[in-house]
């Protein structure tokens, strides 16, 4: 426990897919364990605030005044990410999925069997998307249990929130990338879910997930085995689905009796609210209907999805059916590790949708931007109930942004409630680098930042 600390200054969240709130003269109380105690807006007097709160441990609470280029944005969520495709980012756009899997990904995760590197690697990771403000990462890894354990134990270490599991394949892979049964696939997933039940028993931090690659990857066996691990050590899951036609049609061909990718995850139990399934650019109505009602969510990849030329995915159409959507990085097919940089991307990706297709609809604007990084993300996540913004009783996973240095901005624009607000978090949405996030808290723990 530390000491409870009130912020005085401008906040930032999303209260919901369209509306972002932006107080301009806020108090927000952390606690000790913490938790947000409250969040208000326009407090001149902190010293009542301590005196109203001291049941809760404000009466000592450390004081920290936001500077006017300063504000508190959520901790951003990264809802797929392969931290063994890392030391590939930005090689590989020559060819296709197919053709990028097989040249540039199978070798370099076949490699992870080397803890050394994965210990090198995975520090480098963990440390570097902290430092960009992704308090929350969905890990894909390989099929290695040692190194997949490392990656837990390390996000673990430097305090982020991260889903954590072994990649399952068995099949459609080259360079040695795949496992030789589905009874040693199966059984090298039950030493990661061990570990990780070892590492984090409450769950504070790190979540074990099955990780079966795709329909292509995985036997129908393997398939059913990871669906009953997910429900034996009550796990996410996550997975590829729809992100080129010759990825679906390659999974009907080995899942024979299904009409439709997400049926064939559904029969094996792996569609729930803990679900997180990679693309959905392509999607049949069957499946858009199969994952509103099971409540899985999808982690939106525009950069990935652009760098593979995979398609464009239709955001508006998956918001509209009710489905959690968040945003990715999917390193290494996409090449920018930041979900910052990921909303420019989904910005950019939407509007050229809507170029195509003549339907302006499919444009994301601004608030629906700031809701995917954070609090979609975090529903995607199965935690929107304890982070994604600054409700009263989450945990405050947190960023300080000071803009000062790398935005110029017409003089004015900084003074609190100057209407311009809005205006000032869309320069360092769409301007702003990694300099501008100063600091990362994640459940009230400073965890990185620009020069931490
Ligand atoms: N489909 C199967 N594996 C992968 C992967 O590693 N990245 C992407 N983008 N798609 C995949
Ligand atoms: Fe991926």
């Amino acid at each position: 426990m530390s000491v409870a600390r009130i912020y005085v200054g401008r906040v930032v969240h999303s209260k919901s897919l369209k509306c972002l709130e932006i107080l301009p003269q806020a108090a927000l109380g952390v606690r000790g364990d913490g938790k947000i105690s409250f969040l208000k807006d326009n407090v001149g007097d902190i010293a009542a605030l301590r005196r109203e709160y001291a049941s809760e441990g404000f009466a000592g609470a450390t004081t920290i005044y936001l500077k006017p280029h300063e504000f508190l944005f959520p901790g951003m969520i990264d809802t797929h990410l392969h931290a063994s495709q890392w030391p590939n980012l930005a090689l590989g756009m020559e060819g296709e999925l197919r053709d990028w899997v097989e040249n540039y990904t199978d070798p370099m995760e076949a490699s992870y069997s080397d803890n050394d590197k994965a210990r090198r690697v995975y520090s480098d990771v963990v440390s570097t998307t902290l430092r960009l403000g992704s308090t929350t990462v969905a890990y894909n890894t390989t099929i290695h249990a040692e190194a997949s354990n490392i990656l837990a134990q390390t996000a673990f270490d430097k305090g982020q929130r991260a889903i954590v599991g072994k990649m399952c394949i068995t099949m459609g892979s080259t360079h040695n990338n795949w496992e030789d049964s589905v009874d040693v696939s199966l059984a090298e997933d039950e030493k990661c879910l061990e570990f990780m039940r070892n590492l984090d028993s409450e769950r504070r931090l790190v979540h074990p997930c099955v990780q079966p690659r795709g329909g292509p990857y995985c036997p129908p066996e393997l398939m059913a085995g990871l669906g009953e691990h997910r429900e034996k050590y009550d796990t996410y899951v996550q997975a590829h689905m729809c992100e080129t036609q010759s990825d679906i049609d390659r999974t009907l061909a080995l899942h024979t009796p299904f009409t439709s990718y997400s049926a064939m995850y559904a029969a094996h139990n792996l569609l729930t609210p803990k679900t997180i399934l990679a693309h959905c650019i392509h999607l049949q109505p069957a499946d858009l209907s199969n994952i509103a009602t099971t409540g899985a969510g999808v982690a939106h990849n525009p950069n990935s999805n652009t760098c593979l030329r995979d398609g464009i995915c239709r955001v508006r159409d998956l918001l509209s059916a009710g489905i959690h959507v968040g945003l990715g990085t999917d390193c290494s097919a996409g090449y920018m590790p930041s979900i910052h940089s990921a909303m420019r991307d989904a910005s950019n990706v939407s509007r050229n949708l809507a170029m195509q297709t003549g339907e302006d609809r499919y444009i994301l604007a601004f608030s629906e931007l700031v809701y995917l990084a954070t609090l979609g993300g975090a529903e995607v996540v199965g935690m929107g109930e304890r982070i994604g913004n600054f409700e009263v009783g989450k945990e405050f996973d947190a960023l300080v942004v000071d803009v000062k240095e790398v935005i110029s901005v017409e003089e004015g624009m900084w003074e609190a409630g100057s209407e311009r607000d809005e205006d000032l978090v869309k320069k360092w949405v769409f301007l702003g680098d990694d300099r501008t996030v100063r600091r990362v808290f994640v459940g009230g723990r400073l965890v990185g930042g620009w020069g931490c």
